[in-house]
């Protein structure tokens, strides 16, 4: 095992360059087995749940190499559709592999799949959605889904999850037609998806808005592809989220600053200062200590991002005034509250909202159980003061790469021991 050990109050500063986003990249490991061959993904972090996403393509009869940062896949001899069980049971995004598996043979067969303890995770909308293109679904502990023809539909999504769209959007390239999907989700991570399977041979528009129109019956061309990915909001907002909490300037090269209205809504309530210097890239300065942000709700693209709630809450905790923070997504995604609250945080959690009281945060021994709770932990140590020790980090390292050496580079005081 694993942990960080942080001593807080230094300032950020410097250059952060972005991953790809992890959000994108999963799906399209699983996309490259509709394509049969070889696709480049460039800029792609090695973070866990890539590397598990690409043994799962191993396990089904592909290969995967990292050339620096470029994952080279080939699915070109994937032969299975049974998707391994252990490996399924680690993460997620697992899950949108079904849609490819559908595409390629008709057929695929899935336990179902782990990942992050954020509370429950149904399956129940990618189900109904592949039903009704004409996938039967056999659901038991293992669940079978065998849809040889399917049928081009108008599909209505009973909320618009992002792991359903993207199925969907895989699986009915399998249908001669026009499959219509309405009330999809719109995050970034569809675009790409939409821009990937274009790239190889699909006829798909709309993605980004709630109605996305696929003409299936495709056949995906055999040449050689690269792919790069979207830069990851996530890893970006957690950055700033950290800045936020200690101070610092920051030089970032990203197109999501100007789109991303959880930035909007940081610099709105921070007095933090943007200026574009070149291109894509803009100098941001953060005077500490921040302001509280209000109410804040979480919900589907382009609303707050529920991957940065955990980062918001634990800024506004070092923050001077009040934060109400409403969780519509996840509802039960506060477990890293009580942990924060070890720093000395007054963040109570009430249903799904948690109402914080900023003020000073100490030093404490405290616990990572989830991905994005984990990345709270560290904006947490970073703003308090004193020694932190933060154990369970595989948690953050499933989707941050080296989070701890791109921080140090700013000027952080953190290193990872073995426990
Ligand atoms: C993706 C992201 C995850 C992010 C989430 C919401 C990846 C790898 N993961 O997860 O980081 O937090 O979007 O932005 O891209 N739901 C159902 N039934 C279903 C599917 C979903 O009730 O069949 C519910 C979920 O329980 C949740 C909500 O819908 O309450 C959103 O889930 P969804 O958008 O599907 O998230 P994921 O695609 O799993």
């Amino acid at each position: 095992m694993e942990k960080f050990i942080i001593n807080g109050g230094n300032k950020l500063c410097g250059r952060f360059t972005v991953q790809s986003a992890k959000n994108s990249i999963l799906p399209l490991i699983s996309a490259s087995i509709i394509k049969s061959g070889k696709t480049r993904i460039l800029r792609c972090p090695k973070i866990n749940d890539v590397i598990v996403m690409c043994e799962i393509i191993r396990s089904l009869g592909g290969s995967y190499e990292f050339d620096g940062d470029v994952l080279l896949l080939d699915t070109e001899k994937v032969s299975s559709w049974v998707m391994p069980k252990q490996l399924t049971q680690e993460i997620r995004a697992s899950l949108f592999t079904v849609g490819a598996l559908i595409c390629r043979f008709g057929y695929a067969s899935i336990y179902m799949p782990g990942g992050c303890n954020i509370g429950e995770r149904p399956i129940d909308i990618h189900v109904d959605g592949l039903r009704a293109i004409g996938v039967n679904v056999t659901e038991n502990e293992e669940r079978i889904f065998s849809g040889n023809r399917l049928l081009a539909r108008e599909v209505t999504l009973r909320f618009p999850s992002v792991g359903a769209t993207e199925n969907l959007m895989m699986a009915s390239l399998r249908a001669k037609g026009i499959t219509v999907l309405k009330n999809c989700a719109k995050e970034p991570e569809i675009v790409d998806l939409q821009r990937y399977l274009n790239l190889i041979g699909a006829k798909i528009s709309g993605a980004g808005t709630g109605v996305i129109k696929i003409e299936g019956g495709i056949t995906p061309c055999k040449e050689d592809v690269e792919f790069l990915p979207s830069s990851d909001r996530i890893e970006l907002g957690t950055v700033l989220y950290a800045a936020a909490s200690v101070g610092g300037e920051l030089e970032i090269e990203s197109e999501e600053i100007k789109n991303s209205d959880f930035i909007s809504k940081l610099f709105k309530n921070n007095a933090c200062k943007i200026h574009n210097i070149n291109g894509n890239i803009y100098y941001i300065g953060f005077s500490r200590p921040a302001v509280g942000f209000g109410r804040v709700a979480t919900g589907p693209y382009p609303e707050f991002p529920t991957d940065l709630q955990p980062q918001l809450t634990a800024c506004a905790c070092s923050s001077v005034g009040v934060t109400a923070v409403i969780e519509r997504v996840f509802p039960n995604r506060f477990a890293y509250v009580e942990q924060l609250r070890l720093f000395g945080a007054r963040a109570d959690v009430f249903a799904n909202a948690c109402i914080i009281e900023g003020g000073r945060l100490h030093g404490a021994k405290v616990t990572a159980g989830d991905l994005r709770g984990g990345a709270s932990l560290i904006i947490g140590a970073l703003s308090a003061e004193g020694e932190s020790e933060i154990r369970n980090v595989s948690h953050v390292d499933r989707g941050y790469y080296k989070l701890e050496d791109k921080l140090s580079a700013l000027g952080a005081k953190i290193r990872r021991e073995r426990y």
